[in-house]
């Protein structure tokens, strides 16, 4: 490769850079974003970087702008020289990154998979030596890739790891390096400018001229270059006028379009070829070349003016010379361009960037083309690739011939970029398909797409009626479909918040409810139908028992990971069944973190993060809201619900008898209070029996209360649910103290003090705390004590630790490198003031006994 060109200016990003290099040499990872428009320097910086790395492994990764979109690719390039290390990886990670680079087959790898599989692969690479990425033209990576490398650049901490990748402004949509630290590169100064300016034009320049020049193109080293080059002496002396409007890239572009456009025909059609072929593999342009009977040594004209550079690979002096050089082609030329390619590429060896080029040959439909392409599809998806699989679909259907073959493809299609969250290109698919012609199932599945696109967007009252009328049209067609769709439109029924309120709900669940079971005995889906639905109708006691029923079922199952999982936590949560709701949590998360699965696990961890709220464990619940944060901004929205406000949903009475017999409303307590005592004895868990003991009791006096209150801490102490428990005893303790019953007020309070503060509840310690002090006792305010405060991150490490678990073994978990991990030990050891695991569990316990030696001191 040439040496990098010098380069003028970006002082202060040469530094960053510099220290980038610096911190991942010593083993703290850097990750940097560079962005920028075009020419504005982006590609320059990462070669300067490369160039400033001595001592470092260089991998590179570079996008390149075409339509094709094949899974994996920009991760295979990147990883390719390491894949010998492939065998040092858990046997999962192993087998996930080598089904999606097409080394093996297998099940499609959750991308999770095999995103902690490179991550794995990378960190293992720089054990041996510091490792240095870099990832020019991520706009044009495919989008597998992308979400993968922002996933790794997430979680990169302590690896001697330097990440840099390097993106055109404006960012797309969905932008995967979204929260990664960004350098934003604008133009040059006016001193590097000029300098800049001066090594490409001969002879002095007038002053006037180059100040032009350099404010009209604000600084951009492309266009400048560009300009100063293709000037004539006459037009700078005498000074031009570039118009104001339009965008500089752009500009440049159609620049490059008019010096092509000097070239011969014949050493055009080559540059042509070589800006089809996105691999940019020379071997490939000579054969194409020949097949359209080129005499390749035209392109040493090409060459000779610089535009690009034909070695073993070819590489284009810039993107904007090979976008040029595409998009200034007549569509025919860009036809031939494409079917010589396509005849040149090994159907054996390169199968999907043939089908590609075949496509792109063709002009109208053809449909030996479409079906290579569906087989690409197929291909593309067994490796994981959900946007490649739709995005060879979508291009087949344009392409096949028969309209009713069309139309069903169209509904592939369709199906195929929904499950890539695509939905705009969904609904266009859609809207082929229904030119059908279509079948009657095909028009029902359609229908079902459209209501399951609107639930996805906004989780709102539009999308149980459509899902309902999709249900009922499928009846007759497709049991099985119909029942998963009426249960659908019943999730989004409690969704949308109207639980047992307006007509919607109601409809929706009386139609289920009158939906075909199929035959006894009833599976647990079934079950679940039919109890949701009467939860809906007839209210709660009525479908209790059913509900139960089906969620014992369901417990009694393997555990899964599938949309019934989300209607049983409802379930679960509903029947206030904390047993059962800690058990479907944990496993759901251990089992959606032992196989990856990405679109899962958020979900999952909110579920189980809730219900460590409930039971006060308050650290261990941001320690999972951290993680699931950090799993990926951008998937959790057009993926799952989210489980806190489904709660609030399926929830309101808690509150309530509390709240009002505090306002006064003593009507409204006793009414709230009797529904709670009926759902308690429908449910029969001690959870709802504990809760609905202490809203009586608030509402009792007497002995009466005395004997409510102790049954309702007797019952609470037994689940896990530590808030309610420590509210109870509160509640009792406030009691007793109006009582005059200092004493016995006091041993409610003591410990109801103790749950919230350690639980970190300030208010409601903050309450307990005066309540304690109304009765004579001093008590400390627990912000005072010398408690050692673990992050959440380093709380979840250290307590795997103390279980045992290795630092891979706990990257494995949290998806973070083994080195990451004990960096944060490290942390870990030093607040606790230990040297090694052996002493944290110790350590960890002696915390609290510390505070609590303070509390009683
Ligand atoms: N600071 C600099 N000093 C000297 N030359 C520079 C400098 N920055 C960029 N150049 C030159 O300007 C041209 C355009 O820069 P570069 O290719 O790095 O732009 P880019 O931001 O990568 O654009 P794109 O988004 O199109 O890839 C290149 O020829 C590059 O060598
Ligand atoms: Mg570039």
């Amino acid at each position: 490769m040439n040496p990098p060109p010098q380069l003028f200016g970006r002082t202060d990003e040469s530094e960053i850079l510099g220290q980038l290099l610096a911190d991942s040499r010593n083993g703290r990872s850097a990750v940097l974003v560079l962005r920028g428009e075009p020419g504005i320097g982006k590609t320059a910086l990462l070669r300067y970087l490369t160039g400033e790395a001595p001592g470092f492994r260089v991998a590179r990764a570079v996008g390149v702008e075409s339509e094709m979109e094949l899974p994996f690719a920009g991760l295979h390039q990147l990883c390719g020289p390491m894949l010998g290390r492939l065998g040092s990886l858990a046997e999962p990670q192993r087998r996930g990154l080598s089904v999606a680079f097409g080394l093996a087959s297998g099940d499609s790898p959750d991308r999770f998979l095999v995103a902690l599989g490179a991550l794995s692969l990378l960190a293992e690479t720089a054990e041996e030596q510091p490792l240095l990425c870099v990832v020019d033209d991520t706009q044009w990576l495919d989008q597998a890739s992308a979400q993968i490398l922002g996933f790794v650049g997430r979680r990169l901490l302590a690896e001697p790891i330097a990440l840099v990748f390097a993106a055109r402004t404006p960012a797309g949509s969905p932008d995967h390096l979204a929260g990664l630290p960004e350098l934003r590169l604008d133009g040059l100064g006016q001193g590097p400018a000029r300098a800049l300016l001066a090594t490409v034009t001969s002879g002095p320049l007038d002053e006037s001229v180059r100040a032009r020049i350099i404010e009209e193109t604000r600084g951009n080293p492309l266009a400048l270059l560009e300009l100063g080059r293709s000037l004539s002496p006459a037009e700078l002396a005498g000074g031009f006028a570039l118009p104001d409007t339009g965008d500089l890239p752009a500009r440049i572009e159609d620049r490059y379009a008019a010096r092509l456009g000097e070239l011969p025909e014949e050493a055009r059609r080559l540059v042509l070829l070589a800006a089809a072929d996105p691999v940019g593999d020379s071997a490939l342009l000579l054969r194409a070349a020949q097949v359209q009977g080129l005499d390749i040594r035209t392109a040493r004209l090409a060459v000779e003016s610089g535009l690009l550079d034909i070695g073993a690979s070819v590489r284009f002096r810039h993107p904007l010379v090979r976008s040029a050089a595409y998009r200034s082609a007549a569509a025919e030329d860009r036809r031939a361009a494409h079917d010589a390619l396509a005849a040149a590429t090994d159907p054996r060896a390169d199968p999907d960037r043939r089908a590609w080029h075949r496509a792109h040959a063709t002009a109208g439909a053809d449909e030996e083309v479409a079906r290579e392409l569906i087989t690409s599809a197929t291909r593309a998806l067994r490796r994981g690739g959900v946007a490649a699989a739709a995005a060879f679909r979508e291009r087949a259907v344009a392409l096949t011939p028969d309209p009713a073959e069309r139309a069903s493809r169209a509904l592939a299609a369709a199906e195929a970029k929904f499950a890539a969250g695509d939905f705009e290109a969904t609904q266009a698919l859609l809207v082929a398909a229904e030119i059908g012609p279509l079948d009657e199932l095909g028009q029902a599945q359609v229908q079902r797409m459209r209501a399951q696109i609107v639930f996805a967007l906004s989780r709102g009252s539009d999308a149980p009626p459509l899902l309902l009328r999709a249900a009922q049209r499928l009846e007759t067609l497709d049991a099985g479909l119909a029942r998963q769709t009426y249960l659908e439109a019943l999730v989004a029924v409690i969704y949308a918040g109207r639980l047992a309120r307006g007509p919607d709900a109601r409809q929706v669940a009386l139609a289920a409810r009158s939906a075909p079971l199929g035959s006894e005995p009833l599976g647990h889906p079934q079950m679940l139908l039919r109890g949701l639905a009467l939860r809906l109708t007839d209210g709660y006691l009525a479908a209790a028992p059913a509900l139960k029923q089906a969620l014992d079922r369901y417990r009694a199952q393997p555990p899964g990971l599938d949309w019934l999982c989300v209607s049983f936590n409802l379930v679960a949560m509903d029947l206030w069944d904390d047993e059962a709701w800690f058990e479907l949590a944990a496993d759901q998360v251990r089992l959606a973190r032992a196989n990856g699965t990405l679109s899962w696990l958020p979900f999952a961890l909110d579920y189980l993060a809730e219900i460590h709220i409930q039971a006060g464990e308050l650290s261990q619940a941001a320690a999972l809201m951290l993680e699931r944060e950090r799993i990926d901004p951008g998937t959790r929205a057009a993926t799952l619900p989210y489980v806190p406000l489904l709660l609030a949903a399926w929830r309101g009475e808690y509150e309530l008898v509390e709240a009002a017999v505090r306002g006064d409303q003593r009507e409204r307590a006793r009414a709230a209070a009797d529904r709670l005592s009926g759902i308690a004895e429908a449910s029969g868990s001690s959870w709802a029996r504990g809760a609905a003991a202490r809203s009586r009791a608030l509402l009792a006096s007497g002995h009466a209360a005395e004997d409510l209150y102790g049954e309702a801490i007797d019952l609470l102490s037994k689940t896990r649910m530590a808030t309610h428990l420590a509210r109870a005893r509160l509640s009792y303790g406030e009691w007793l103290r109006r009582e005059s019953r200092r004493v016995d007020a006091r041993d409610q309070l003591r410990p109801a003090f103790d749950a919230f503060a350690s639980m970190g509840v300030q208010a409601f310690a903050e309450r307990a705390r005066r309540e304690l002090q109304a009765t004579g006792e001093k008590v400390r305010r627990r912000g005072d004590d010398a408690r050692v405060e673990l992050t959440p991150q380093e709380e979840e490490i250290a307590h795997l630790a103390r279980d045992g678990r290795t630092n891979p073994e706990i990257g494995a978990q949290l998806f973070i490198g083994a080195r990451t991990v004990e960096w944060h030990l490290r942390k870990v050891f030093a607040k606790l003031d230990i040297s090694s695991r052996r002493g944290l569990d110790e350590a960890l316990r002696h915390r609290y006994r510390r505070s609590e030696a303070a509390r009683r001191g």
